[in-house]
């Protein structure tokens, strides 16, 4: 995949998986505006990648970081053609401990950080008429609710439900928006007690993650989603737009999204008593499944 002369901006990527992206974008030859909340993060990955990029430290969330971030995409390197909003925290707690600061901090950054960066890429990317790629940071707990991360869950279906809707806002202007899903051991993950003991040991050892893990699991390392983000960005994927795609390990999937699946009509409407009466739906699952192994 060749992205040479393309613009992106990578948010959060001054470790994990932005870190990852905006080394492959670059590596694909783009030119990368790195971001992070974390001025000493944001050198060191300036620094690592090399390459044409532009180190910004802020934090993502508010409209002004967000305008500061597509401004010097433009100042340092004349436009902006790609947007990934990866940029994240957690804040963890049952529905009963969690804290206003708990659901506000995770908010903040991952529901409004994507919509105010989105919405700043997409002024610009109008304003050039050359179309667009912005590729949008979800997650299976998202997908699928998750315990004890209600901020979080709440956060990534939400930035799902903005990639369709802005999938649908952006087609005339040729600006593609999707939704990643993605599964990698980070910061974030590597504690997850399930997986913890298997991912130090190939750390350890300096072997690879075990199948059961990477394919079962789908859970890898996050050079394994760098794949899709690169190929998200390209001309390759211009027709890819409003969908939700997984990727981890040895696993590439596509989501599906809420849709009826049954439907049964009364005419004149259901009173609580026919509904009562009627009820035989099959109820969807939900949440993560537990790992298998
Ligand atoms: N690791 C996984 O398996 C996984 C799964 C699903 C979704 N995700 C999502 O992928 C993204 C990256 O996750 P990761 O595992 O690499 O996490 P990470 O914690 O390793 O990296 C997140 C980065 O974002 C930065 N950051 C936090 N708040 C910020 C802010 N306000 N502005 C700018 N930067 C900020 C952090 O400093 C950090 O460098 C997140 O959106 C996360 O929710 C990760």
């Amino acid at each position: 995949m060749d992205l040479t002369g393309r613009v992106a901006i990578v948010t959060g990527s001054g470790r994990g998986l932005g870190l990852a992206y905006a080394r492959a974008l670059v590596a694909a030859g783009a030119s990368v505006v790195v971001n992070d909340v974390d001025q000493q993060a944001v050198d060191a990955a300036v620094a690592a990648i090399g390459g044409d990029t532009v180190g910004v430290a802020a934090a993502v969330g508010d409209t002004a970081s967000a305008e500061l971030l597509v401004g010097r995409a433009v100042e340092t390197f004349g436009k902006l053609d790609v947007l990934i909003t990866n940029a994240g925290i957690l804040r963890d707690r049952v529905l009963w401990k969690m804290t206003d600061d708990d659901f506000d901090a995770v908010i903040g950054v991952h529901l409004r950080g994507t919509f105010t960066c989105a919405r700043a890429a997409a002024v610009r990317m109008r304003e050039q008429g050359t179309g667009g790629r912005i590729i949008l940071i979800g997650s299976p707990a998202g997908q699928r609710g998750n315990f004890g991360q209600t901020n979080y869950a709440a956060a990534k279906a939400g930035i799902a439900a903005m990639a369709r809707t802005w999938a649908l806002e952006l087609a005339r202007n040729e600006i593609t928006v999707n939704a990643v899903i993605p599964v990698a051991a980070t910061e974030m993950t590597k504690t997850i007690p399930a997986f913890a003991p298997a991912i130090e040991e190939a750390e350890r050892t300096g072997t690879p993650y075990p199948a059961w893990l990477r394919h079962d699991e789908g859970l890898g390392t996050v050079e394994d989603v760098t794949g899709l983000i690169t190929f998200l960005a390209s001309d390759a994927a211009k027709g890819i737009t409003g969908q939700a795609i997984g990727v981890g390990g040895d696993k590439l999937s596509l989501w599906s999204h809420p849709a009826e699946k049954a439907v049964v009509y009364a005419e004149g409407g259901w009173s609580a008593d026919a509904i009562a009466a009627a009820w035989d739906f099959e109820q969807e699952t939900y949440g993560i499944p537990a790992p298998k192994k």
